[in-house]
């Protein structure tokens, strides 16, 4: 049975930079209480040139420049994203094999929003064990911005743009196996907690939508927070048994970057010390699929990580989804 490692890592933001200070001209709040209550100083916001495609082709192209494979050399990509640049199709992946020079490869897109990044891993992971497809590139990208109401202080200060990706291959070697256990659950019944509810097939946009601002995010702030706290602790600690490891195993948490008070909660729920624990939300808000790789390809970058280190990495999100991996280094 083949196992799965990873050869390389990559990821990329829009340059504009929004701050807090910038969303009081635009909304009433204030940066402390944005600061205070989420984390978050700055997020980087697409311009109305730049897509979801631009932001996945970059990742793309740092992810396969480090891992030093060619776009020709991928045999499957998965994306993972709710905002892909066409509403039904074509899927961010087709593009991408275009993009990325891949030959007639299969690609596709996963939606399980911000947990998109654990289904899409855990799907790479079932591909190669199975033995169907030795390198693949998985990217985790989204532009919730691009539908969020500038005017709701509720939700306009939480997201962010941006991509993570990586490259993953098959190996004999069980030393080389770098996803130890999986963990990824759906509930429906929240559905109504973090929703876009027009656009889609229910109910089209028309004047009436577009009135109630319906082709927008719409958020239950703290009924996601309840559910994030209630969830991830329970999930990792599954998936950390699964891997035949406990808490103490843990080198760096990485957890999906929605919330400072979420990411806190946890940390201490799992007895982590501060440097074990990872965050760049200050930064970058909130960017849904693509928050866990992004924030992987930076601590790889900056030299971080060390061969053998564990990750715990963990997801939730609209659906509601979430999920956890835990990753060897
Ligand atoms: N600036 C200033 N005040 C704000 C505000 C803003 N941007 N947004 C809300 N408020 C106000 C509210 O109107 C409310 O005022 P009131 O007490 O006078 O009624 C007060 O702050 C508290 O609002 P509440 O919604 O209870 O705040 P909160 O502490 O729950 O924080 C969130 C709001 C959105 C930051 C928080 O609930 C959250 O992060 N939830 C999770 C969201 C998430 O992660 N979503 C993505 C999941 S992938």
């Amino acid at each position: 049975m083949p196992y799965v490692s990873i050869k390389g890592t990559g990821s990329a933001v829009p340059d504009n930079i929004i701050s807090n200070h910038d969303l009081e001209k635009m909304v009433a709040t204030n940066d402390q209480w944005i600061r205070e209550r989420t984390g978050i100083i700055t997020r980087r916001v697409c311009d109305e040139k730049t897509s979801t495609f631009d932001l996945a082709i970059e990742a793309s192209k740092n992810a396969l420049d480090m891992s030093g494979y060619k776009g020709s050399d991928i045999d499957m990509i998965i994306v993972s994203t709710t905002t892909p640049d066409y509403p039904l199709f074509p899927s961010t992946g087709a593009l991408l094999q275009n993009g990325i020079g891949a030959d007639n490869i299969p690609a596709f897109d996963i939606s399980a929003a911000c947990t998109g990044y654990i289904y899409a891993l855990s799907s790479a992971y079932s591909f190669i064990h199975a033995g169907m497809y030795k390198r693949i590139l998985l990217v985790s990208v989204d532009c919730l911005t691009k539908f969020i109401d500038w005017t709701d202080r509720s939700t306009c200060i939480l997201f962010g743009d941006g991509a993570g990706a990586m490259v993953l291959e098959a190996s004999d070697n069980p030393d080389d196996e770098s996803l130890l256990a999986f963990d990824i659950h759906s509930d429906g019944s929240g559905k109504d907690l973090l929703i876009v509810p027009s656009g889609g097939t229910k109910t089209p946009i028309n004047e009436n939508e577009i009135k109630n601002k319906n082709q927008y995010i719409k958020m239950d702030g703290p009924g996601v927070f309840k559910f994030a706290v209630n969830v991830i602790v329970k999930s990792l600690t599954t998936a950390l048994h699964k891997a035949s490891l406990k808490k103490e195993d843990i080198s760096y948490f990485v957890p999906h970057q929605a919330n400072l008070r979420i990411i806190d909660y946890a940390a201490k729920k799992l007895k982590l010390s501060s440097d074990q624990v990872m965050i760049n939300l200050d930064k970058y808000g909130n960017t849904s699929s693509a928050s866990i790789p992004l924030l992987i390809d930076e601590i790889n970058r900056n030299n971080t990580l060390k061969k053998g280190d564990i990750i715990a990495a963990v997801g939730f999100g609209a659906g509601l989804t979430w999920g956890s991996a835990i990753i060897r280094w």
